[in-house]
This record gives C-alpha cells, sequence and structure tokens, in this order.
C-alpha cells in the first residue's frame, strides 16, 4: 500500500478547443482541456499526488519528465491509462528545485498525442532558492515553446496518426527530420506579446516541440550583449551563471535565464527571436517595456551549492543512435536495434556511476529517464556552451559523439531513455533499462 499523504491534483484529460492562432478555434486533446496543461508547483521534497482520468479516446500514460520517480510511477511507455480509465501517479520529487514538464508517453503514439496538447509544466520550487533574490512571482515566468501546423479549416495538421504510414508517405529528407510547424507557439499562443516593466524578469524556457530546435536570442540585444543570463538547466540551477547571447535549445532541453529588461528604455519592444528559423519560424514572442519599477531581485555569483561527490565510475557505455532497417523497415534505433519494452538494453546498478559514450548520424536529443546527468565532453573537446549543469536531455549533432556521467540514485526498477524527437522515439529510438 502507498503511502497517499501529499499534495493532491486532479487532471482530466479531455478533448477541447484553444485559441493558438487569433480569432481560430483549434481542436486539442489536453490536461483540463488547457494547452499547455495547468502548471503544478511542488516544494522540493513534497510529496505529490496526480490523479488522471483518461476521457480521450485512446490510451495515454503520463510521465513526468525530470522527475526522479519511482518506476511504477515514471509512466513506461506500456503502462495505460485505458480510454474511460484512471491513474494516480505519486511523486516524492526529492531533488533539487527544477522546471519539470509532464506530457504523454504512449508506446508509439508520444509525438501525435503531444503535438495535440498533452503537455504542462511540473515546477519543483525550494524555500533556500528564495533566499537566492532571483526575479520570482509575476516575474517568474515558464515558457513552453513548440511548433504546430495548421490546416485551413484551423485544426492541428499532423502529417499521420501512424508514424510507420507517417515515414513513408511523409519523409521530405533521407533521414526524416521529425515533426516540424511552421508556427511558433510559447504556452499555446501563435506570436505572443507580454508587457513586462522593466525589471529582471526570469524565463524558463521549455522547448516543447515534437522535432524543432532552436537559437533563442533577443532582438534587439541590450546594450553590450549578453542578455540572456543562464541559471540554471534542466535539473536545477547551475553552480555559477552564464552569460549569453544566444541559447541553442533542443526538444525537451529547459533553460533557465535571467533577462533585464531593466537595460531597455521603456517603450521598447524587445522580440525573442529563432535565429535557426524561417520567415514564420522566427519570431517566437514578444516583450513589451511598459514603464520603470523598483527591482529588488538580483543573480548572485553563487546559485547551488556544489553537487554533493558522485561515486567513481565504474562501467563505460557506449551507446549509438542512428537510423536503420530493421526487418525491412526503416526506423531509428540504439545500438542497432529498436524499441523492445521487454528486453532492457542494459541493467545498472543502484548507487553507482556509469561513463555513457552516445553516438549518432543525425541531430538526436538524447533524453534519460530518472537520473541527471553532467556531460563531461564533445569529440575530443570538452562540454559545449549549453552542456553545463544537471541536464536529463542533450542536444547530439550528426556524426557527433559526447561523453556523459550518469549516477542511478533513488530508485530501482525499469526505465527508458530515448531520442526526444518525437518521431525518431516513436519509430523505435527508445531503450529499456534496468537499475537493481
Ligand atoms: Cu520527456 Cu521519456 O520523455
Ligand atoms: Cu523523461
Ligand atoms: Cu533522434
Amino acid at each position: 500500500r502507498r503511502d497517499r499523504t501529499g499534495d493532491h491534483y486532479q487532471i482530466v484529460q479531455r478533448a477541447a478547443t484553444a485559441e493558438m492562432l487569433p480569432g481560430v478555434r483549434t481542436g486539442i486533446w489536453a490536461y483540463e482541456g488547457r494547452f499547455p496543461g495547468p502548471t503544478i508547483r511542488s516544494p522540493r521534497g513534497r510529496r505529490t499526488i496526480v490523479s488522471h482520468r483518461n476521457d480521450l479516446p485512446v490510451p495515454t500514460v503520463v510521465h513526468l519528465h525530470g522527475g526522479h520517480t519511482p518506476a511504477v510511477d515514471d509512466g513506461f511507455p506500456t503502462d495505460l491509462i485505458p480510454p474511460g480509465g484512471r491513474r494516480t501517479y505519486t511523486y516524492p520529487l526529492r531533488q533539487p528545485a527544477a522546471t519539470l514538464w509532464y506530457h504523454d508517453h504512449r508506446m508509439d503514439f508520444t509525438g501525435p498525442a503531444v503535438w495535440r496538447g498533452l503537455a504542462g509544466f511540473h515546477l519543483i520550487t525550494d524555500p533556500d532558492e528564495d533566499r537566492l533574490g532571483l526575479p520570482a512571482a509575476d516575474r517568474d515566468l515558464p515558457i513552453m515553446i513548440t511548433d504546430r501546423s495548421f490546416d485551413t479549416d484551423g485544426s492541428l495538421l499532423y502529417p499521420s496518426l501512424d508514424p510507420m504510414l507517417h515515414h513513408m508517405a511523409g519523409v521530405r529528407e533521407p533521414y526524416g527530420s521529425g515533426v516540424l510547424g511552421d508556427v511558433v507557439l510559447v504556452n499555446g499562443s501563435a506570436w505572443p506579446v507580454a508587457p513586462v516593466p522593466a525589471v529582471r524578469h526570469r524565463l524558463r524556457l521549455l522547448n516543447a516541440s515534437n522535432a524543432r530546435r532552436y537559437r533563442l536570442a533577443l532582438d534587439p540585444p541590450p546594450p553590450g550583449g549578453g542578455g540572456l543570463v543562464q541559471i540554471g538547466a534542466d535539473n536545477g540551477l547551475l553552480g555559477a551563471p552564464i552569460t549569453h547571447d544566444a541559447i541553442e535549445i533542443a526538444p525537451a532541453e529547459r533553460f533557465d535565464v535571467i533577462v533585464d529588461f531593466g537595460r531597455y528604455r521603456p517603450g521598447t519592444q524587445v522580440r525573442l527571436i529563432n535565429t535557426f528559423g524561417d520567415r514564420t519560424t522566427t519570431p517566437v514572442m514578444r516583450f513589451d517595456i511598459t514603464h520603470t519599477a523598483p527591482d529588488d531581485s538580483r543573480i548572485p555569483d553563487a546559485l547551488a551549492p556544489a553537487a554533493p561527490p558522485t561515486p567513481p565510475p565504474t562501467v563505460t557505455r557506449d551507446l549509438r543512435l542512428r537510423h536503420d532497417t530493421v526487418n525491412g523497415m526503416p526506423g531509428w534505433t540504439i545500438n542497432g536495434i529498436p524499441f523492445d519494452p521487454r528486453r532492457p538494453a542494459l541493467t545498472a546498478q543502484l548507487g553507482t556511476t556509469e561513463i555513457w559514450r552516445i553516438s549518432s548520424d543525425f541531430h538526436h536529443p538524447v533524453h534519460l529517464h530518472l537520473a541527471s546527468f553532467r556531460v563531461l565532453g564533445r569529440g575530443l573537446g570538452g562540454p559545449g556552451p549549453y552542456d553545463s549543469g544537471p541536464k536529463d536531455t542533450i542536444d547530439l549533432r550528426p556524426a557527433e559523439q559526447a561523453t556523459i556521467r550518469v549516477t542511478f540514485t533513488d530508485h530501482p526498477g525499469r526505465y527508458v531513455f530515448h531520442c526526444h524527437n518525437l518521431e525518431h522515439e516513436d519509430m523505435g529510438m527508445m531503450a529499456a533499462f534496468d537499475v537493481t
């Protein structure tokens, strides 16, 4: 019998409509009928219990991305909530404060389910963090960035609900980029405008797109540049802030950044742009600087205390992510094998540290459930400019090898790691692992 004391939330997964494009109603499948779903805030270490009811016509699975969650509640891809069913997930959240998110994770169908709207924020807060003096309350903005395509009647356009058919019918490139939209949404709205006072704001950037990578920058940049001060990564705060002019963010990654709008004159319109984009996918959103206001926030030089030492690595593994032909069908594989939920690709010992050398043929944002990791290096060099801090997803580029150090803490059981390009994931680029 599991302990059910803690904070309780109830979520109904249902069909609804949303105004993603101005004046247009678009059908979605969403948590509480809202896209993004309700933002859940849990103090670190507070057990949080989320009951889901599935009122959708298809099975669903809920995964808390970035959570150190017991396997039974992690949302294994075959652990389904049937249509009309209910399911209660218990999250211990004994981990540092971070920007987590929850989303659907059904085997073979995660891409279309997330595309239709099954994604939301789950923030872990920390009273110790409050003492840092970072911008808070209405100056702390979760920003979920997604791209979508729309049909002429305003409905969402996904190439096919069957990833196999999609692959055969919809391939535009030899290796399939995954599904890309031509409109960028922020928190479910196309190109929104946020009026902000000329003070520091914390932007919790999440790329919840199926497959699109962004390079985010401020336009115009503030005088002197360095407009995006990174304070956190996927799984929590950095040791010290890092100043960037732009941030590259792959699917599922989170960058916690401070923007000081006090560096602009009131009346300025500051666009957040995607310099990887084309005509319609370059603009992301706009901040209109309204007025000067007092700002008692700060960015301390020291953010997170040094991470506790991890045991020295005892195992080194090589994992190859690539396009492959399996039984005559094109697919995406890890070490030549497409996802088999019953056959774990590896077994790790609870409490140990491993080195994973991950290589890729194409762009693959690789995500591990359960465990946070650190990026040790790429190719023959050190970590890249966006690899700092505690991570759960690493953006591998074409023909690249990266080395990560992962410690299996917290929970035994069966989990998955996978490419977070959701079409790659649905096409097999996922593997189970056991922690014993
Ligand atoms: Cu965000 Cu297994 O995924
Ligand atoms: Cu995850
Ligand atoms: Cu991939």
